[in-house]
């Protein structure tokens, strides 16, 4: 099982859900020697109005990467689920505080399962909904668009809840922020406190994954030295 990347670093995690499915392993093997880190994003048609991958998929792609399986749930039963997504590969999961009845079950359960724990809030739920847990967990998943669909447009509220959030995490934990996230808008929300920044459309949208990444991390970096 890997690690998730040490904090003091920014990561891009690349979201496959932007991939051209049926070359899924020629656009894994595009943004593998760049990264740490793959989002995978599971939907179920109920916690969001989109389906997306199960288990199955996440088994089949396991032998062909290293990477950090970074899962982030969109399913209204995480608790029954998340098993599954750990025997098929997953390093991390992140599900939604908004769709999990006991919270403190689900991070007991995923330590159980020997995973990194992430949690994660939709736009519209308050960021003091975090406060009960955040102590506990891995990684926060600040999500930056509705969740359901990739190629969306970024929220602009967004960098000023990563800003509240970022004050209550400590050093070793990783604020993540998913949605719309391209060069542009990179500088400000790393500035805001991300580390740990989700790019679908913006990478495998692109005729070439790998030089957009590279041109997320520049923006990434130039507003660390700023
Ligand atoms: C949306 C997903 C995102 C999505 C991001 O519900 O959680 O991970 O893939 O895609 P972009 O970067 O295209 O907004
Ligand atoms: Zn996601």
């Amino acid at each position: 099982m890997q690690k998730l990347p040490p904090t003091g670093t920014i990561e891009i995690a690349p979201s496959i859900l932007s991939a051209d499915f049926s070359r899924l392993g020629e656009h894994i093997a595009q943004v593998e020697p760049l990264v740490k880190m793959l989002h995978i994003d599971i939907m179920d048609g109920h916690y969001v109005p989109n389906l997306t991958m199960g288990p199955v998929v996440v088994g089949k792609i396991r032998p062909h990467s290293k990477l950090f399986f970074d899962v982030h749930l969109m399913i209204t039963d995480a608790p029954k689920y998340a098993p599954e997504f750990v025997k098929a590969g997953a390093d991390g999961i992140t599900f939604h505080l908004e769709a999990v009845a006991d919270a403190q079950a689900m991070i007991g359960q995923l330590r159980d399962l020997g995973v990194a724990v992430g949690v994660s809030i939709k736009p519209g739920t308050a960021v003091a909904t975090l406060e009960p847990v955040i102590g506990q967990v891995d990684l926060v998943l600040l999500m930056s668009v509705e969740p359901g669909f990739g190629g969306q447009s970024f929220i602009p509220e967004s960098p000023g809840r990563a800003v509240e959030i970022k004050k209550m995490l400590r050093d070793d934990q990783r604020l993540e922020v998913d949605g719309g996230i391209g060069p542009a808008i990179t500088p400000t929300i790393v500035k805001a406190g991300a580390d740990t920044l989700v790019a679908g459309n913006a990478v495998f949208g692109k005729a070439d994954p790998g030089a957009a990444i590279g041109e997320i991390y520049q923006a990434a970096l130039s507003a660390k030295s700023s």
